[in-house]
């Protein structure tokens, strides 16, 4: 770090210079004013980092000079030096802003303990608040990428989302989608994004669990509560939540959920208090939950509070027009993470990876490309490094799992059999080579079956 500037401000020249000797000795750069109005002019020109300044000035007072300088920069630091004794003077310089003050005549090894600690207040507040701005920019929409339609109308939606108000979000998509990134997307373009932001998973906690952590408990509240505990609902106050596949929450806790959302208050477990708080609620999940509502598992009026700012995000396989671009933007990424130099994908690669239904969605193209930069020597991805599910192109539908499920009470193969053989005359309008071609079998058979059921 370069050296700090500290001014002094005292009419006393004795002081001003014993304090920029001693000070300079701790590697401070010193600059002195004997007048508030040389102070200010010196500020204007020099920003120090710290005003060590005397309350009793000749022309503007302390306490104005004070007051000007948290005018002008209300993160500006200053040190009051005041009469000893004098706690009226130091109290306002308190309220006025001031970081602290010292008391006349003073002792300098403290006084350097009071300089060190408060510029070192400062240095953890700019660093904090580089470390949120990078924040900011990892999680903005800038890293989420989507050309398609589909995707386009996800940004809109966090765009309206980023200016309004609307604190509960229902985000649905398929395992890999993106629900996760959307979600801190969400945040950080809001105007919440200073305050905190936090995941719960509501499969991972057992039942009896998941209340204490979001609502936190009183003491005693049950055996184990030893101490109060807040959950997270009152430590995100200000900032986003995300209730992460919230389809699998307790029916019970979906009830205390849709309080907190109605009235914006709580009470926590075993208390009596009602809490409130301003949090937005994202719940995600890649469940049906009208579905799971019609099915019993999921309150129908939670489902409909939730599903006031919907957000939708489809499956890769509905957006293939995004997989180029979401390919080369995962081999930047791990070209800066394996220090590589991959610059993008074959021909043949991409046709395959165009042709591939995506499963597991973009997490699982993520992997794909993460493996294939591992193993890549050349400047492109071939396709000998795609796993094989990709490569090998889909079996024959004779051995693909069929569409159709077993019902639990068991059915008649004979009778499926025979429907299926009318469905495919009726969609071959009665041409029985047509249906053969359809049912895989060969006309000969198709004629001995319909013997058999009386089709013919
Ligand atoms: N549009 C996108 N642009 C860039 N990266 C993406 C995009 N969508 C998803 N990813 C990346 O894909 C991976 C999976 O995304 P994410 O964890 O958000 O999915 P999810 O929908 O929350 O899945 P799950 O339901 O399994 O929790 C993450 O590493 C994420 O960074
Ligand atoms: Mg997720």
């Amino acid at each position: 770090m370069s050296k700090a500037t500290i001014l002094v401000v005292d009419d006393e020249k004795l002081i001003c210079w014993s304090l920029k000797e001693n000070l300079e000795k701790e590697n401070y750069e010193v600059l002195t004013a004997g007048s508030g109005e040389e102070a200010m002019e010196i500020i204007n020109r020099a920003q120090p980092d710290l005003i060590l300044q005397d309350n009793k000035l000749p022309g503007i007072s302390g306490m104005e000079l004070l007051e000007h300088v948290k005018k002008i920069r209300e993160e500006s630091l200053v040190i009051m030096m005041t009469a000893y004794g004098d706690v009226h003077t130091s109290v306002q310089a308190m309220k006025l802003g001031a970081y602290d003050f010292v008391e006349k005549p003073f002792d300098f090894e403290k006084m350097k303990l009071t300089i060190a600690k408060a510029l070192e207040t400062v240095n953890l507040k700019q660093e904090v608040q580089v470390y949120k701005s990078r924040q900011k920019a990892q999680y903005g929409l800038d890293n989420i990428v989507g050309e398609t339609p589909a995707m386009q109308k996800v940004f809109e939606m966090v765009g309206k989302l980023s200016k309004s108000d609307a604190t509960t979000v229902l985000l649905q998509g398929e395992s890999g989608t993106g629900k996760d990134v959307i979600a801190k997307a969400i945040h950080y373009q809001s105007r919440r994004a200073e305050k905190p932001y936090m995941e719960i998973n509501c499969t991972s906690l057992p039942d009896t669990l998941i209340e204490s952590e979001l609502f936190g408990h009183e003491k005693g509240a049950f055996t184990d509560a030893k101490a109060m505990k807040k959950g997270l609902f009152e430590l995100t106050d200000g900032g986003t939540i995300l209730l992460d596949e919230i389809g699998d929450m307790p029916m019970s806790t979906q009830a205390k959920l849709l309080r907190v959302i109605e009235n914006k208050s709580f009470k926590r477990v075993g208390g009596i208090k009602d809490i409130v708080v301003d949090v937005r609620i994202i719940a995600a999940t890649n469940k049906d939950l009208k579905e799971a509502s019609g099915e019993g598992t999921f309150r129908e009026d939670l489902f409909y509070r939730l599903k006031v700012f919907p957000i939708y995000l489809p499956p890769l396989r509905e957006r293939k027009n995004d997989i180029p671009l979401l390919a080369q933007y995962f081999i930047q990424l791990f070209n800066r993470e394996f220090k590589r130099k991959v610059r993008g994908i074959s021909r043949e690669t991409e046709e395959l990876m165009m042709r591939y239904d995506w499963p597991g969605n973009v997490r699982e193209l993520k992997n794909v490309i993460e493996r294939a930069i591992i193993l890549e020597s050349s400047e492109m991805i071939l396709s000998e490094h795609l796993p094989m599910e990709i490569t090998i192109p889909s079996q024959p539908a004779s051995s693909q799992k069929l569409p159709v499920k077993l019902p639990a009470e068991g059915i008649s193969l004979a009778e499926v059999e025979k429907e299926l053989i009318q469905q495919a005359l009726e969609t071959a309008h009665g041409n029985q080579v047509h249906a053969a071609r359809l049912l895989k079998m060969s006309r000969d058979t198709l004629r001995y079956r319909m013997k058999k059921y009386d089709l013919l």
